[in-house]
């Protein structure tokens, strides 16, 4: 069962029961979404993801309330290139990251817990996989990837572990590329490194970072005055992104904070919900 983080917050900021229009800008297995249209009776919601398989789940989750929904297969990135009636939507909420659907799915080769294909692709149309940057990218990329995205201070020793490896033979299961790491980091009590090397890979992968404080400056420009823009991340790179954008667009006038500081679940919802652990929310209103 899929459970949305911080769901209770996330309603009481957009102020549900008030508005008209909602823009999901990650459906997921629509849990969010869920919560809108039932807490709002007349409450019309315009979802995106870019993953196939979550938008037929959620599709199949959301069947009761089909006529207030529209689903649009695409990076919320490209929202502004839909022509939806923005000067009309009351809330948008972002909830970044993968769902707990995709991290399961061995299919979508996003875990280590699982020997599965190095994919992690949220969008299979894309042709960037985690095995094509794993051995088809150079020295000097995987160092970058593995610097800005899994935050290594001196990547080098693993990249070149790699590219041993991977000259003996390409790297196809996440269970092979688990091995390497385990051995470069055999001393190690915690198995940190390799959360930081999946996590790096996938941001890669889905290009997570790339574009989101442009993004963020046009949103908060282009929205209509009122509405409130609700951000869950995941991460401390995604929430510094987040929160560097708030506060650029609050010093230049366009929204006005409501976060000060970023609201995290209680002790309660992450026993319950270990995926909220690292949760942070941060909501702001057009002014
Ligand atoms: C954390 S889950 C959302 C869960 C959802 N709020 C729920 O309650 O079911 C994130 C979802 O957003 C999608 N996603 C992540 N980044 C995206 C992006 N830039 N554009 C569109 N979809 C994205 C992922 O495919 C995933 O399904």
């Amino acid at each position: 069962m899929h459970v949305p983080v911080l769901e209770k917050e996330v309603m009481e900021f957009l102020e549900v029961e008030k508005g008209a229009y909602f823009l999901d800008g990650t459906l997921g297995m629509g849990g969010h979404t869920k919560a809108i249209l039932s807490n709002n009776n007349n409450a019309f919601v315009f979802a995106f993801d870019m993953d196939r398989e979550s938008i037929k789940i959620a599709l199949k989750n959301l069947s009761k309330f089909r006529e207030r929904i529209r689903v649009i297969h695409d990076n919320f990135k490209n929202m502004f290139n839909h022509s939806l009636p923005f000067n009309k939507i009351d809330g948008y909420l972002f909830d970044l990251g993968i769902s707990s659907f995709q991290l399961d799915n061995p299919e979508m080769g996003f875990s280590y817990s699982k020997d599965s294909p190095l994919d992690m692709r949220m969008d299979k149309t894309q042709e960037l996989t985690a095995e094509k940057v794993i051995n088809d990218y150079s020295y000097k990329e995987l160092t970058r990837v593995f610097s800005e995205f899994g935050e290594f201070k001196n990547p080098e020793k693993l990249v070149k572990e790699i590219l041993l490896a991977r000259k003996r033979k390409r790297i196809k299961k996440s269970g092979e590329l688990k091995e390497v790491i385990r051995a470069l980091y055999k001393r190690r009590k915690t198995m940190d490194p390799l959360s930081r090397v999946f996590q790096a890979i996938r941001i890669e992968v889905n290009r997570e970072l790339e574009g989101m404080d442009d993004f963020f400056h046009t949103l908060f420009m282009k929205i209509k005055k009122g509405a409130k823009v609700v951000v869950i991340s995941f991460h401390s790179l995604e929430d510094r992104i987040v929160k560097n954008s708030f506060r650029k667009a609050a010093k230049d006038g366009y929204i006005k904070i409501l976060t000060k500081k970023p609201v995290i679940p209680s002790d309660t919802e992450k026993k319950n919900n270990p995926r909220s652990r690292s949760a942070k929310l941060r909501a702001g209103i057009r002014i």
